[in-house]
């Protein structure tokens, strides 16, 4: 059955939002928690290893009521339905999206074209166990017979971002394999990997769910050829495996059909990690681990779908999003997570959260005249506080910020864990607080500077606070945990796109800017082909063309 194309902005809840946010739009933080003593508590959800604060919003309990009201009025739950119970909610790609029958325990039932996927699910959860548990324990051999050393996971988008993310973040779990991603169709990206490897150990895992994107293929032959200059042909099966849905041009690349680990067309690329795309993840850190991050996923995948919206972590964090950018006009989000484990964490979501929810037409094919999809960006604290932390202080944009913390580190050591938690509690502190002139004109005084400096000096160090934070503090970066928290930025972005009556599974817009480079690379590499380009594009081409001869 097809979503619900309500448009969010004809509800009765939206109305009342509009008008409720006239009289809480110029309230302070530091105000509302002056009002409401037990608001830290009520506006905090503690779920397993989570414990989620979002007290530090511009909210009310009537806001917050309000949102949910908004939910329930698109009917949030029907489409929650369909999304678990495999409808066809990427109605403009004609697909189901089952991403999260993925981590399903095997005896769960979930029906595509009436057949239970589940076993088929098993099966390459299967090969994908015995694949990585043989490679990392050197039952598999290099074509020379040593044990494989390195891995290179050649893909781009969904099918580098996902798996690279979580490599980097399990750092701590790793093995003695060496991952490598290659993604750029930028040749020095390529051959700067290139560099690090040897032919003779290395294993080649080609991730493309099409088997038709240009630059997986490019890179996919380069270093084929690479690999060829040392080694004969038959040694291709040996050292390359692919990931696709498409059998048939994977075999054309020369891989042997024994090598391919499926995937399927009902599992979207910015949500494949946890399917055979996740293959790099599983040899990196061992299939147990890999399963613990899909079981973290599941119970978050259990929690979004049975937990009241007022305890759901997803669908509040989903809500007070749609609060910002629609009420108050916010464009962007900050996540900063305190762990330099997760320096791709942003870069990852960027995918996941803009190519989902970048869109302008609603679910009727209307152009939509409210905002949609925030703009995404982070980096790990405390590096990003002597980098843009200024702007989110003292700028004029209103950036709401999610920090995430981990409770414990894995390395304990406890010294630098407290200096680090410290500066995660005190940023969300002062964003909240802000610095009022009495205190700034106080610190001055201490300072004994003179009464003029001081008043010059004033409005430069005054910090308006009032900036809305989420604080995840989780226990420790597990792949549990971390299953946990990328699931629930599925499902936010999933609670994003219902309410803004959106199809967030489709990617139509990278497709121009792809067309276009195909006809251009022909212009570019056989001069007698030529296209009409505006006059802007024609002279960069013509240059080009001029500097590479030179
Ligand atoms: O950027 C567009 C896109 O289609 C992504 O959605 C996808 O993750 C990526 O390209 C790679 O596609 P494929 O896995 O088919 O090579």
């Amino acid at each position: 059955m097809a979503l619900k194309t309500i448009n969010p902005t004809t509800t009765k809840a939206w109305s009342k939002l509009q008008a409720h946010f006239k009289t809480i739009e110029d309230s302070h933080l530091v105000d509302l928690f002056a009002k409401h003593n037990s608001r830290a508590n009520e506006m905090t959800i503690q779920w397993e290893d989570f414990y989620v604060d979002y007290s530090k919003h511009r909210v009310s309990k009537e806001t917050l009521d309000l949102l949910i009201e908004l939910a329930n009025e698109v009917d949030l739950k029907d489409a929650m339905n369909k999304y678990f119970g495999g409808d066809v909610i990427n109605e403009t790609e004609g697909r189901e999206v089952l991403h999260t029958a993925l981590r399903n325990p095997k005896t769960t039932e979930v029906n595509v074209n009436g057949e239970n996927v589940m076993s088929e699910i098993y099966d390459v959860k299967t090969k994908i166990k015995d694949f990585s548990t043989k490679v990392i324990n050197g039952e598999l051999k290099s074509h020379t017979g040593k044990a494989f050393t390195d891995v290179v996971n050649i893909g781009i988008g969904g099918s580098d971002l996902g798996p690279a993310m979580v490599v980097d973040a399990l750092t701590y779990y790793k093995n003695q394999l060496t991952t490598h991603f290659v993604s750029n169709v930028d040749g020095d990206h390529v051959n700067e990997v290139i560099k690090n490897l040897h032919p003779e150990t290395t294993l080649f895992v080609i991730v493309s769910k099409t088997f038709t994107t240009q630059e997986t293929l490019s890179n996919a032959n380069t270093l084929r050829e690479w690999f060829l200059k040392n080694a004969p042909k038959e040694a291709v099966s040996k050292h390359f495996v692919a990931v696709s849905t498409n059998i048939e041009k994977v075999k054309e690349f020369g891989i042997d059909e024994a090598n391919v680990f499926p995937m399927w067309n009902w599992v979207g690329g910015r949500f494949s990690l946890w399917s055979a795309v996740g293959l790099s993840i599983s040899l990196a850190v061992g299939f147990e681990n890999f399963d613990n991050l899909l079981l973290g996923a599941h119970k978050m995948d259990e929690h979004f779908k049975t937990e009241d919206f007022d305890k759901n972590i997803p669908v509040i964090t989903g809500l007070l999003s749609v609060w910002y950018n629609n009420f108050f006009n916010a464009e962007s989000e900050a996540v900063i997570p305190y762990s330099q484990y997760l320096n791709q964490f942003a870069t990852y979501l960027q995918q996941g959260i803009m190519e989902s929810n970048g869109k302008s037409v609603d679910r009727n094919g209307d152009k939509i005249n409210y905002q949609t999809g925030t703009i995404i960006w982070g980096e790990p604290g405390t590096n990003s506080q002597h980098a843009f932390f200024q702007l989110i202080h003292q700028g004029t944009k209103l950036i709401p910020a999610e920090f995430i913390g981990f409770a414990k580190s894995l390395h304990g050591n406890q010294d630098h864990q407290d200096k680090l938690m410290s500066n995660f509690f005190a940023q969300t502190e002062a964003l909240m607080n802000g610095k009022s002139e009495a205190v700034v004109v106080q610190e001055l005084k201490a300072q004994g500077l003179s009464e003029e400096k001081i008043k010059e000096l004033t409005p430069f160090k005054i910090f308006e606070g009032n900036k809305p934070t989420t604080t995840f503090l989780i226990d420790q970066l597990t792949p549990e945990s971390l299953g946990k928290l990328i699931a629930m930025y599925e499902h936010k972005i999933f609670v994003q796109g219902i309410i803004w009556n959106i199809f967030s599974y489709d990617q139509f817009g990278v497709e121009l800017g792809k067309q276009l480079a195909n006809t251009i690379l022909k212009e570019l590499v056989d001069t007698n082909v030529s296209n009409s380009h505006d006059n802007s594009t024609q002279n960069l081409i013509e240059y080009y063309q001029n500097k590479k001869q030179s």
